[in-house]
């Protein structure tokens, strides 16, 4: 008899994030282990204490697995452990190496059987950083982090509280009372403010401008990269910014730079407000974009710029679809 150990981290406590991720994970220790129903004496499961939602040993009788004996069981919650995450032993008559398998965040777990993907995008406003960030977690089925949502939470809560984002003693009063966080919710990020979800308003161009402004301070930046260190530590993730690959995550193996005129970064701007409902003319908004790249390429702390390890890539013509496999097929040739 063997044991064979497996984990995957769900991107929300919800009943189809456990079925589902329950099935994928049994289904992938299965065939990597070549098992037969008869082969399995048991499967046991424990979850960390943020899932609540559905037993995983019931998600493991749904997908098939009934004539063995399930067993779930709930964590202690650990300080700094992995969220969302279900881990799993299968005892099984096999006389073969068990292979273990762990997926998504939880490949974490086990670095020396698994390979963490940290990818680095950054560049200027409208670069298209985002978009391609999208296509890229979503090819290989990893988070997205958006790291200027956070620096414009941090705006929102000092336009909120009538702060001046350039008056960085007021800032620092602000920074110290105020909670970001991030949450996965269906494998989307949302980006939180003293709680609430403020995900959609940190997007309006005002926020823009002065998250811009507010990223100059060190007492805002020094809890953003601690908190988005911890996030990429954790996770395979996409991160997309302004100093992922010079600060953040310096040791990133695959660090891009994107960059597009002026020009060509207020259009797709002025594209993307028009979506949201906000109508400006292109002058203001070429002026906006001017303005950022200025404010983030000059401040004094992590300034907008190239990696020197980055592969540098002009975006003018190019479509983010584009972008997105040249920089997928970069990183699956060199991993
Ligand atoms: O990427 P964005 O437009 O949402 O970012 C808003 C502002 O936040 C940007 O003008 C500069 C700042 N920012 C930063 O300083 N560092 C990052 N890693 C990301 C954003």
């Amino acid at each position: 008899m063997k044991a064979i150990r497996g984990a995957i981290t769900l991107n929300g406590d919800t009943e189809k994030e456990v079925r589902e991720n329950v099935k994928f994970l049994l289904g992938e220790i299965v065939s990597a282990n070549k098992l037969i129903a008869e082969d399995i004496i048991c499967i046991m499961f424990s979850n960390t204490s943020d899932i609540r939602s559905f037993y995983p040993a019931k998600a493991a009788r749904e997908a098939g697995f009934f004539n063995c004996a399930l067993y779930s069981s709930l964590e202690p919650e650990i300080n700094g452990s992995l969220p969302y995450c279900i881990r799993v032993m299968i005892l099984a008559e096999i006389t073969a190496k068990p292979k273990h398998i762990y997926l998504k965040g939880a490949s974490d777990l086990r670095k020396d059987i698994t390979q963490k993907l940290n990818i680095a995008i950054d560049g200027p406003a409208g670069s298209g950083k985002s978009t391609v960030s999208k296509l890229i977690s979503s090819y290989f089925d990893i988070l997205y982090l958006d790291t200027g949502a956070m620096y414009r939470a941090c705006a929102l809560a000092c336009i909120n509280e009538g702060v001046e984002c350039t008056n960085e003693s007021e800032v620092e009063k602000i920074a110290k009372k105020t909670d970001i966080t991030v949450k996965y919710i269906d494998g989307t990020q949302r980006t939180f403010l003293n709680g609430k979800d403020v995900s959609e308003e940190i997007r309006t161009p005002k926020v823009s401008m002065s998250a811009s402004a507010v990223a100059a301070h060190a007492c805002i930046r020094n809890k953003m990269v601690e908190l988005q260190r911890i996030i990429a530590k954790q996770n395979s993730c996409v991160l997309d910014g302004r100093d992922i690959g010079t600060n953040v995550l310096p040791d990133a193996k695959f660090k891009f730079f994107l960059t597009a005129s002026p020009e060509v970064r207020a259009e797709r701007r002025l594209e993307e407000n028009k979506e949201k409902g906000y109508i400006q003319p292109f002058e203001e908004v070429l002026a906006e974009i001017k303005t950022r790249d200025v404010q983030d390429s000059t401040r004094k702390i992590a300034p907008l710029q190239k990696a020197e390890d980055a592969i540098e890539i002009v975006t003018d013509s190019l479509s983010a679809k584009e972008v997105a496999s040249f920089i997928c097929n970069e990183i699956q040739r060199n991993t």
